[in-house]
């Protein structure tokens, strides 16, 4: 199967470079607009499509992202696999501003969007002990090296609705849990990702300490920016050295990403 890169871009990466051919093209889904167009074209051979997540000059709050349309885009463009980039707040010590960090699980709390792609009349549930895919983290995880950032592997990322960021008794209770770092965007992208059956892998930039941290400021936009700002370079160069890693061929997830729903669906087919 022809390998194709979709790559959600979250604050701070709103583009990808050197892309041959390409083109902002509109996608229309039976859920709706997506956040923006999205950026098609080719890298090193390999066909990619790209989705900024908040929408190009920032303008999707984290509740307000139409996260059905844009997997959903993804998919239909014939993405086979999803690099989502992400700011975060770190919820430990050793994991500093400006370090990428290879989520694998998750603690989704978040309440007011739509998780599903299943619903009355199509009923499925897709497993998601495993969230991310590990083949797919790899390659990120080395790509990220060869940057030159700091790369963390397997962390447990808490997905909060916000607008607002945690408080002060919130973010003690994340750390609590054993969580690593927290964001506004990761789910329910990751659920839907599965339920679409593409392989999924959330590189997430460490841009603050949240506000548990006692040697550091709470967490403001500024501060945010400032270090997204620092870091998108690597952001860029890691998306852009995705295609020689994966190549233009792809054997079947070996983690079985793309199948998810052979053993998901529970309405009868004649129904
Ligand atoms: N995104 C970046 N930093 C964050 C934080 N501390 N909490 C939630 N989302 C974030």
């Amino acid at each position: 199967m022809q390998t194709m890169i979709g790559v959600i871009g979250g604050s701070g990466l709103y583009q990808i470079e050197g892309l041959e051919g390409a083109s902002w093209v509109q996608v229309e889904t039976p859920w709706g607009q997506p956040s923006d167009e999205l950026l098609v074209g080719r890298l090193d051979g390999v066909p990619m499509a790209f989705l900024p997540r908040h929408g190009r000059g920032h303008v999707q709050t984290p509740s307000s992202i139409n996260y059905r349309a844009n997997i959903d885009a993804l998919k239909r463009l014939g993405c086979t696999d999803v690099v989502a980039v992400s700011a975060v707040g770190s919820l430990r010590e050793d994991y500093r501003p400006g370090d990428f960090v290879l989520v694998d699980q998750y603690i989704d709390r978040t309440f007011a969007r739509e998780k599903s792609f299943f619903g009355p009349g199509l009923v499925g549930h897709v497993g998601f002990a495993h969230p991310t895919c590990p083949r797919l983290s790899d390659t990120c995880a080395e790509a990220a090296l060869a940057q030159g950032v700091t790369v963390h592997r397997g962390a447990t990322y808490v997905a909060m609705e916000g607008p607002q960021f945690s408080t002060l008794a919130e973010s003690r209770l994340y750390r609590s849990w054993g969580a690593d770092v927290i964001g506004m965007t990761g789910m329910p992208e990751a659920k839907l990702a599965r339920e679409a059956e593409l392989c999924y892998a959330c590189v997430a930039m460490v841009t603050d300490y949240d506000c548990w941290h006692p040697d550091h400021d709470s967490v403001d936009v500024a501060m945010v920016i400032r270090t997204l700002t620092q870091n998108a370079g690597h952001a860029r160069g890691l998306v852009a050295r995705l295609p020689a890693l994966l190549g233009q061929d792809r054997a079947p997830c070996p983690h079985g990403c793309d199948r998810a729903l052979d053993t998901a669906i529970m309405t009868a087919p004649d129904k």
